[in-house]
């Protein structure tokens, strides 16, 4: 070899360990708290082999404090590429062994070159975080470079997918990193979001808490609703962030990737009707409803957790992407609230910005009453469904399971907001309200001077429902395009993708829209 390659060898190999991670006692404190180094993560991350590491050899320029004796390499954060399944994403991973992972100027403007490479060639970006946070002795600079990721993470925005990986503590500025990602991954006991820590928490408010009742993955995947899936530990938090990207496309000017056709046209599932009752108020499990309509009985739900009362998964059918929004009888007997509204309008216009086709599985009482919803806010975040929905242009199918009343019934993919095909099951109730409550609004006088009120009331609930909630009564107007046998769930579900698989519209001419926030 040439001198200059020699040199270029020898250099690498001086380096090796200290590029590998930090000293050996910080790796071995990293491990004894069962969590591992940035590569170790990178490894089981991606395809074997495809790492492409960018800036091994960065490092800070950053004076005083003693940083002068301390430049190692990497500055904290192993940043690149690879692929998943063989498709490319970029990739950071923070390094807790040097500096703590906290983030300096090197480090930021490394992140922000891997992430303007993720959007220049239309690839995923995934982050994991384990970071004491913005680098203490680069102050200002360190902000600065936090400024210029959050600024990259809303110009990426519905352009490619944003996946933040939350393996370790991601305090302060870095926890906005992860507001402004489409999905954030947790683990158990290791994973720490929160703005201002335990100390600063005490001496403001004199409340003692831990790291993990701050910001630990229990609190947000249950509470917060910031975790979008949470896991017990890395190899399986990992998989599943390759999970999500085989079904997500690489950007917003592609389809997401179909499998494999499973001839679900013709494919008929006589357990649906035994799994929903038709006493419209007997709970039931959603989730068994979802196994028998998506492909392998296969789907990944996103905040499992967190407000239960809607379902929204990720699934095939028939080897095409879709994201599935379900009405959770067994939790809150299926109501909308603030937390389910806000869950399901973020993953509506996640869909909507990543061509995936919605499918939407009503079951709805309406929407939760009461001072509590309604000093929270209900109205602005249902709104936000509403809006979500409107607004969404990707091929909708709704298919309405039992019942669907008042506004929450317009909201779930109604025919007035645009869905491009309902379906109904001839159990269905579409209605302003239940018969009950509704005999009890039109007749109060009556039944109040009735001789036999409970008499009367049963006659009046059975005329209304005669006259106004048999089967086919939104189908006769247009508002249900078929009833159908709940048999052929899956099988209707299949042609309706295939039939609006082409669908376009072109995007309106405006600024942006103003969705209640
Ligand atoms: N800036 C610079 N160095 C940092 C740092 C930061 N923000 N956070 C951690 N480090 C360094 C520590 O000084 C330590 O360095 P050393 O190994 O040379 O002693 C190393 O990272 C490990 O940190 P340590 O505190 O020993 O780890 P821990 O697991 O006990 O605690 C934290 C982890 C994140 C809870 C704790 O480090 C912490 O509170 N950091 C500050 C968080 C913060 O306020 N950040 C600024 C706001 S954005």
């Amino acid at each position: 070899p040439s001198p200059s390659m020699r040199t270029l060898r020898e250099r690498r190999d001086a380096l090796r360990d200290e590029i590998v991670a930090g000293t050996r006692a910080a790796v071995d404190r990293q491990h004894a708290l069962g969590k591992r180094t940035a590569r170790e993560r990178l490894a089981l991350l991606l395809d074997e082999g495809s790492f492409v590491e960018i800036d091994m050899y960065r490092r800070h320029q950053a004076h005083g404090l003693g940083m002068e004796r301390r430049r190692p390499h990497t500055d904290g954060v192993v940043t690149g590429s690879g692929t998943i399944h063989g498709r490319r994403v970029f990739v950071y991973a923070q390094d807790f062994t040097i500096f703590g992972g906290s983030l300096g100027e090197a480090h930021a403007v490394k992140i922000q070159k891997v992430m303007d490479l993720a959007v220049s060639t239309g690839s995923p970006f995934i982050g994991i975080n384990d970071s004491g946070g913005a680098r203490i002795q680069e102050g200002v600079m360190s902000l600065n470079g936090y400024g210029g990721i959050f600024q990259r993470n809303v110009q990426a925005s519905g352009v490619i997918p944003q996946i933040s990986v939350v393996l370790g503590p991601c305090a302060g500025g870095a926890a906005y990193s992860t507001a402004l990602a489409d999905f954030t991954f947790m683990v158990r006991d290791a994973a720490q979001l929160y703005l201002t820590g335990p100390d600063v928490v005490e001496a403001v408010s004199g409340q003692r808490v831990t790291h993990d009742e701050l910001g630990g993955a229990q609190v947000h995947g249950t509470r917060s609703g910031i975790a979008t899936f949470v896991h017990d530990d890395e190899e399986t938090c990992l998989e599943d962030v390759r999970y999500l990207v085989s079904m997500l496309p690489a950007n917003n000017l592609e389809l997401p990737p179909r499998g494999p056709s499973r001839d679900a046209a013709s494919d008929l599932r006589p357990r649906l009707a035994e799994i929903v009752p038709v006493e419209p108020n007997k709970p039931y499990d959603m989730r068994q409803v979802l196994a028998e309509v998506v492909d392998d009985g296969e789907f990944m739900e996103l905040h499992e957790g967190w407000a239960g009362n809607v379902i929204c998964a990720l699934a095939r059918i028939d080897g095409e992407v879709v994201g599935v929004v379900a009405n959770q009888p067994l939790v809150l007997a299926g109501v909308l609230d603030v937390a389910a509204s806000q869950k399901a309008a973020r993953f509506v216009r996640f869909c909507d910005a990543f061509s995936i086709p919605l499918v939407t599985l009503v079951d709805v009482p309406g929407f939760l009453p009461g001072t509590d919803q309604e000093y929270a806010g209900i109205i602005r975040h249902g709104a936000k469904l509403l809006y979500a929905y409107c607004e969404a242009t990707v091929p909708r199918v709704q298919v309405i399971l039992r019942k669907a009343y008042g506004g929450a019934y317009i909201v779930m993919d109604s025919r007035s907001i645009g869905t491009d095909l309902s379906l109904a099951w001839p159990t269905n109730e579409i209605a302003v309200m239940g018969a009950e409550g509704a005999v009890n609004v039109i007749h109060r006088r009556e039944l109040a001077s009735a001789a036999d009120p409970a008499a009367l009331r049963a006659e009046l609930v059975a005329e209304y429902s005669r006259q106004l909630v048999h089967p086919h009564y939104a189908a006769e107007r247009g508002l249900v395009d078929d009833v159908i046998d709940p048999a052929h769930t899956r099988s209707a579900l299949a042609r309706g993708l295939a039939m609006l698989r082409d669908k376009r519209r072109p995007a309106v001419q405006r600024k942006h829209g103003n969705v209640p926030l």
